[in-house]
């Protein structure tokens, strides 16, 4: 089986041309000392500058999201995942839960998008997660089998067998309010287990990775969990430094390798 390891950073509406040139080279020499794979998921204006800077090193690069149409034309704004794929990106973010609260992406669109990336030939990082309020109704599978469900169903196993999934939980993005690591594992597992449901190989070779306040002084704890794959990591992917921490706490922990 092929590893499920990756650590994967999201800049969000962050970044410079300046920031990337700070970064790059101080990432890129980190990365060589690293087993975990990387990647890095930046906004679209960035991709094929950062694309350019890691082009001889192991750090792959990303978009945040990516349009539902397949074929170029009248989509104004949006960018396809065959651009992406041309501005150097193998990998892009996807149904990020800032995406579904504030612009209104729905179930259907994230797969669509998902099918969309997929197409193009990049690796989708699909986010779910349950809203503070969600949790506190117990209604966290619910959300989460529903959210799962739709990729499941919408989703051909031949595309499934392409993505990583990303548990986020609303309540611990950007809070540094992290999910402990057995509430980490308890819903990677839950999630892992209705995948199984479907497919057995698959569930076994899909990466599940967390996100959500991950930093470097929590991060091995939480690799630790045994359905724990890695992480989606916001702001303490905006500096070097921090990012390869994260990325040596799953070397660190044995999942690499
Ligand atoms: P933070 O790591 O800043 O909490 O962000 C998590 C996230 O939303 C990554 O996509």
């Amino acid at each position: 089986m092929h590893s499920r390891a990756i650590v994967a950073g999201n800049w969000k509406m962050n970044g410079s041309r300046a920031a990337i040139d700070e970064f790059a080279p101080a990432l890129a020499d980190a990365a060589a000392g690293i087993r975990c794979p990387l990647a890095v998921c930046v906004p679209f204006v960035y991709v094929s500058r950062l694309a350019e800077r890691f082009a001889d090193t192991t750090v792959a690069v990303g978009g945040q999201d990516v349009a539902a149409e397949v074929e170029a034309g009248a989509f104004t704004g949006e960018v396809s995942g065959e651009m992406l794929i041309d501005a150097g990106a193998t990998h892009t973010v996807v149904g990020h839960s800032e995406r579904r609260e504030k612009y209104g992406e729905t179930d259907a669109i994230v797969v669509a998008k998902t099918r969309a990336a997929v197409t193009a030939g990049l690796v989708p990082i699909v986010c779910v997660g349950e809203t503070l309020e969600q949790r506190e109704n117990d209604q966290v599978e619910a959300v989460l089998g529903r959210q799962l469900g739709a990729l499941l169903d919408g989703c051909s196993a031949e595309e499934l067998d392409r993505i990583v999934l990303a548990y986020e939980p609303i309540w611990a993005i950007g809070t540094g309010r992290t999910a402990t690591p057995e509430q980490a594992q308890e819903i990677h597992a839950y999630l892992r287990s209705q995948i199984a449901d479907r497919d057995a190989t698959l569930a076994r070779s899909l990466s599940i990775v967390y996100g959500g306040s991950v930093k470097p002084d929590n991060a091995e704890a939480i690799f630790a969990g045994d359905d724990v794959d890695g992480a989606l990591v916001g702001g303490a992917s905006l500096k070097a430094d921090s990012f390869a921490d994260i990325a040596r706490a799953m070397d660190a922990v044995g999942k690499t390798s």
